[in-house]
């Protein structure tokens, strides 16, 4: 029997999983909605929406808009949820740079609302943040190194952090990498659908090759997280692809997988480049505790992109 300092990795087997009542936030983004539809096979789920009309979801639904502290907490008690995965956030560094006050709102604020909501429901929360809390100074970043985001939207996501863990014990949060992979309600995506409708529209384009990022599956980043909520991990965690891939490699390899045409990619480097919300050279991602914890093994970035096409 596992005793009370008993820290082992648990897993729990197929036979023992307990259905659960999960609360998912960002339901209708990219990795939110394939979420829910996985999760949805075998648990209880919640969607937590801003607005019922058009959500084509088939799950219960509860209102919750996260600039509104008093909605998230309403919308907490009302699903009184064992779980909650708190996806949504103004996700497009760009806008938050914009507009910090509604980042800060959304991103911070409303992550601490949520977290002070599950401690009152004695619920577990899964808290998904990003790799752009780095400074891309090193490679390979895992869960001890330092954060030091260069955006708005990393420090936001920073600041989410440190409100979960600042403010319960019960709490998972996992840090993901770029993800690639359609989500269900949204024609536009992440960078592999901007790749991908520009490339088909016979758009040059010019691609970084000192950018790096742990490239991410979608379904393997669902996978994941279906892996950490049915076990009992507690902390940081980093979910990601295994290796690292520049933007211009991965362009490349997207074109060549997908039969678009590569010679429309040219090479680039970030130097004299103007970006709204600056990009940090390379915060790839080391993701060797959650594949300890759980084992869990990414796909490689050529296999991730072919089970990517069967799906488009
Ligand atoms: N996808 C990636 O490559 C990636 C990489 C690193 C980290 N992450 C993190 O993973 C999480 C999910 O990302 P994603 O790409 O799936 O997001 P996404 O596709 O951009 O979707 C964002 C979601 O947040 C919701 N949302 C935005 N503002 C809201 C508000 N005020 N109240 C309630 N909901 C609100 C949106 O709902 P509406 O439909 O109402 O707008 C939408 O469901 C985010 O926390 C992001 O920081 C993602």
């Amino acid at each position: 029997m596992r005793g009370f300092f008993d820290n082992r990795p648990l897993v729990f087997k197929k036979e023992q999983r307990l259905k659960l009542k999960i609360l998912i936030t960002g339901v209708t983004g990219q990795i939110g909605s394939r979420l829910a539809e996985k999760l949805g096979e075998r648990h209880e789920i919640i969607a937590a929406v801003r607005d019922r009309t058009g959500f084509k979801g088939r799950y219960k639904t509860v209102l919750l808009d996260l600039s509104d502290p008093n909605s998230t907490k309403k919308a907490v008690e009302l699903s009184a949820p064992d779980q909650i995965i708190h996806c949504a956030a103004i996700t497009s560094p760009e806008s938050c740079e914009k507009n910090k006050k509604l980042c800060q709102k959304v991103n911070a604020v409303g992550t601490a609302a949520i977290a002070s909501a599950a401690v009152e429901t004695g619920s577990r929360l899964i808290y998904l943040s990003t790799d752009l809390v780095f400074d891309g100074k090193k490679r390979f970043y895992n869960e001890n190194d330092k954060p030091n985001p260069l955006s708005y939207y990393g420090f936001s996501k920073l600041e989410g952090e440190k409100a979960v863990s600042g403010t319960m014990r019960n709490y998972l949060i996992a840090r993901t990498a770029i993800v690639f992979g359609k989500g269900l309600y949204r024609p536009e995506g992440g960078f592999a659908d901007w790749l991908i409708k520009n490339l088909t529209e016979k758009n040059r384009l010019n691609l970084f090759t000192d950018q790096f990022r742990s490239h991410f599956y979608l379904g393997d980043c669902v996978r994941a997280i279906e892996l950490l909520v049915e076990s009992r991990e507690k902390g940081l965690f980093h979910i990601s692809g295994g290796n690292r891939e520049s933007r211009y490699d991965f362009a490349i390899k997207l074109a060549e997988k997908l039969g678009l045409d590569r010679r429309l990619i040219t090479a680039t480097k970030m130097a004299g480049i103007p970006s709204v919300a600056k990009r940090p050279k390379d915060c790839s991602l080391d993701n060797s505790l959650l594949s300890k914890a759980t084992g869990f093994v990414p796909l490689q970035i050529e296999e991730g992109l072919e089970a990517m096409k069967m799906e488009l």
